[in-house]
């Protein structure tokens, strides 16, 4: 049984190799183009799919992103029938996206950019702000990452609730689920996190008509998938008012085109896809797990469901 690993970035080739190599000791490790025999290649990993996978690889059980978002993998024409997808879920992704999601709600909570432009204009100027507990952090999506966010903003005293798929109950979060109860969901949230996997059912979801159901001087956080956000709509929205400031870390096309208008927009901060990255010795943990649980026959964690699309 073979593993075969497929460097696409430069990190790949400083990091992750070291990193699978330390933590998936006693296996065959093959690094491509190196493929060897196909035949005894039983697991795929790296960051896509590529031309041949379909069909070279008889025996493969699973393919194992780096990535937790698997939309580049689902429908892809070139996914192995038969072969499991497992998405990743490492504490280093956890950690990343509770660090990036909390420090924009306190920067838009605190309303430092508005603090920066006074200061430009050496403006001495008061306000009564704010306190986190009359503030609403909303999440679309209350899986892994939100559930990590939650647990880091939950010291601050912010009021918080979430919009699944399926219904649920969490302590101190007001829970909403499905299409008929996201508008109640969007009324109250002062600050939206965008944290839903890019499916049919969520692509192009963040609209003109959701963002406008959400209250006056809101903010949106995207971290998701660009293609959730209507570019446009969002733009439309800001210069008119009803948003305040949007902090956008994904986009339909990356790298983020030179001339697209968020890169210039005074109320749109923009991150180049940084807001939680696989770290390679947890990640290299991760794949470990998946591949001993698959071979004694159980249940990986991040297991995907192809049907439903996450
Ligand atoms: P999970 O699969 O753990 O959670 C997804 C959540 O979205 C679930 O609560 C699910 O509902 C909900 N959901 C899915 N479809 C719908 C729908 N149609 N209507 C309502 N709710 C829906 O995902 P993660 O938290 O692990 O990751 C979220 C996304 O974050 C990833 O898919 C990826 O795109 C993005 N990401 C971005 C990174 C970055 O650096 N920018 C890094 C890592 C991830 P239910 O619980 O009912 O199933
Ligand atoms: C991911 C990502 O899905 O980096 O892991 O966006």
């Amino acid at each position: 049984m073979a593993l075969l690993f497929r460097p696409v970035f430069d990190a790949d080739e400083r990091d992750w190799i070291p990193a699978l190599k330390r933590e998936l000791t006693g296996y065959d490790m093959r690094i491509a183009p190196a493929t060897g025999n196909p035949e005894d290649i039983h697991y795929l990993i790296g960051w896509k799919l590529c031309e041949g996978d379909k069909t070279s690889w008889p025996n493969l059980k699973a393919v194992l992103p780096l990535s937790t978002g698997v939309d580049r993998f689902i429908g892809h024409p070139e996914f192995p029938q038969n072969a499991k997808l497992v998405r990743m879920i490492e504490p280093g992704l956890n950690q990343g996206m509770a660090e990036y999601v909390t420090s924009f709600v306190l920067r838009f909570h605190r309303d430092h950019d508005r603090w920066a432009i006074e200061q430009k204009n050496t403006n001495w100027t008061h306000d009564m702000p704010k306190l986190a507990t009359e503030r609403t952090v909303g999440f679309l999506g209350l899986g892994n990452l939100a559930h990590s966010c939650i647990s880091m903003l939950a010291p601050f005293g912010f009021k918080m609730r979430g919009w699944s798929r399926s219904e649920k109950s969490i302590p101190d979060i007001a829970c909403f689920h499905g299409r008929d109860q996201l508008t109640a969901f969007l009324k109250e949230c002062d600050i939206l996190v965008c944290l839903l996997p890019l499916t049919p059912d969520t692509e192009n979801m963040l609209n003109t008509d959701t963002l406008s159901a959400l209250p006056q001087g809101a903010c949106l956080i995207n971290p998701a998938r660009g293609k959730e956000l209507v570019d446009d709509d969002l733009i439309a929205l800001l210069d008119r008012g009803h948003l305040k400031y949007a902090a956008l870390d994904v986009f339909r096309k990356e790298p983020l085109p030179t001339d697209h208008p968020f890169w210039q927009h005074p109320r749109i901060i923009v991150t180049p896809h940084i807001a939680a990255v696989t770290m390679p010795d947890t990640g290299a943990l991760a794949l470990r797990r998946a591949i001993e649980t698959i071979e004694a026959g159980g249940i990986p964690t991040g297991l995907v469901d192809l049907n439903r699309g996450y």
